[in-house]
């Protein structure tokens, strides 16, 4: 049984691994390095899938929508590509190392000041605290939509509003809520969203995304050919291709459309009433468990369906491996990537044991889950 949703969504609906294959199969090729009507089919597949994507997030302008290799890969393009040196940048104290290193390589290397804003115990950000750090010199506004740890949803929105009435960009880490929590970017205020396709976007993995809001200029992260103004020396000032250098990925496009689709069809919104569903359940029972700490808030609708949880005397490592041997359940234990989110909530030594729910999870998983934690409770 698969409870390990946030590392990555398993398994992925049918139409992704048929899009996939039928497009190694029968297509091949790759976009823009030839002519034919496979050639043709690929660009539609690429087109479609930009337009898919665009109208899941609110984008108006597909051709704002560049491909990369995954969340990591946006977030390195989006604040190396527009941080240019010695400016000052907002983040909060629950980012994922894909937004923290590539923050603290800039501070480094080009003397960026970073404010960490601190969320509380539960992950929870308050906005007054963000308001209160901003000065003339802030530039960026950065943060994740929803903690891969706590699973806890910041208040993206009214950051949004606040970082628009201040004209600071926000960039926002969409990787635990593309797919899983309704997303508008001009709803939401955000000027720049990075996200993943594998996760809640239920696609394979190998692609990812940056929306970048039309008046941002961001300095290519990679530069080679594109297929298109091969006489240029330098990376064609177009969207999207002056970010996409090198050979697309075009199975997992394929994948990511199919999974698009698919997600459009079924609703974000149903998805998100079921994960609520499956946590609210996860959270009451695991909380009925003695020796069992869970960390975050005890509301589903404030957080994904990630809960992170110890046992009193137990390390995670075990606990996950007794899961997973005794049990046939899989789940992820340790820092996850995320060690300012343990700090936050006081597990930075320890880690903890993270289960996290997909769309194809049910009430009995659950119950299993929690049945086997008891036994683990009663035996170690
Ligand atoms: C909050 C958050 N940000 C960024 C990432 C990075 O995603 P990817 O490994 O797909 O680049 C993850 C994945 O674990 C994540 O949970």
């Amino acid at each position: 049984m698969y409870l390990n949703n946030a590392a990555t969504s398993y398994p992925k609906p049918e139409e992704v691994y048929h899009a996939v294959i039928d497009c190694m199969r029968n297509i091949g090729v790759s976009v823009g390095r030839g002519s034919g009507s496979q050639f043709v089919e690929a660009e539609k597949i690429i087109y479609e899938a930009r337009t898919l994507v665009a109208s899941l997030f609110g984008i108006k302008d597909a051709s704002r929508v560049i491909f990369t290799y995954n969340a990591t890969h946006a977030l390195n393009l989006a604040i190396k590509g527009f941080l240019k040196g010695g400016e000052h940048v907002i983040t909060t104290s629950v980012e994922h190392n894909a937004v923290w290193r590539p923050l603290k390589h800039l501070e480094r290397t080009k003397g960026i000041e970073i404010t960490v804003i601190q969320c509380d115990s539960y992950g929870k950000l308050k906005v007054s605290d963000v308001e209160r750090h901003i000065r003339k010199e802030t530039k960026l506004i950065v943060m994740t939509h929803a903690s891969n740890v706590i699973g806890t949803i910041l208040p993206v929105e009214e950051v949004g509003e606040l970082a628009r009435r201040y004209g600071i960009p926000l960039l926002v880490d969409a990787a635990q809520t593309a797919g899983t929590v309704p997303i508008d970017v001009e709803e939401m205020n955000i000027d720049m969203l990075a996200f993943t396709g594998h996760k809640g976007l239920l696609g394979p993995q190998g692609i990812g995304g940056l929306y970048v809001r039309e008046g941002i200029d961001l300095e290519p992260l990679i530069h080679g050919g594109t297929g298109s103004h091969s006489h240029l020396e330098e990376q064609p000032p177009t969207m999207p291709e002056k970010h996409e250098a090198g050979t697309l990925n075009l199975p997992a496009i394929a994948g990511l459309k199919a999974a698009v689709d698919f997600l459009m069809q079924h609703g974000v919104e149903r998805i998100r009433e079921h994960e609520v569903t499956l946590t609210q359940t996860l959270l009451r029972e695991l909380k009925k468990i003695e020796r069992v700490r869970v960390y975050g808030t005890t509301d589903a609708r404030e957080r994904v369906g990630v809960v992170s949880f110890n046992i009193d005397g137990v390390k995670p490592s075990e606990v996950a491996m007794m899961l997973e041997n005794g049990f046939g359940i899989i789940v992820r234990y340790g820092l996850h990537c995320a060690p300012m989110a343990h700090r936050t909530i006081g597990t930075f030594n320890t880690g903890t044991v993270r289960v996290s729910v997909g769309p194809f999870n049910t009430e009995e998983d659950i119950f299993a889950l929690v049945k086997a934690v008891q036994e683990i409770c009663e035996i170690a």
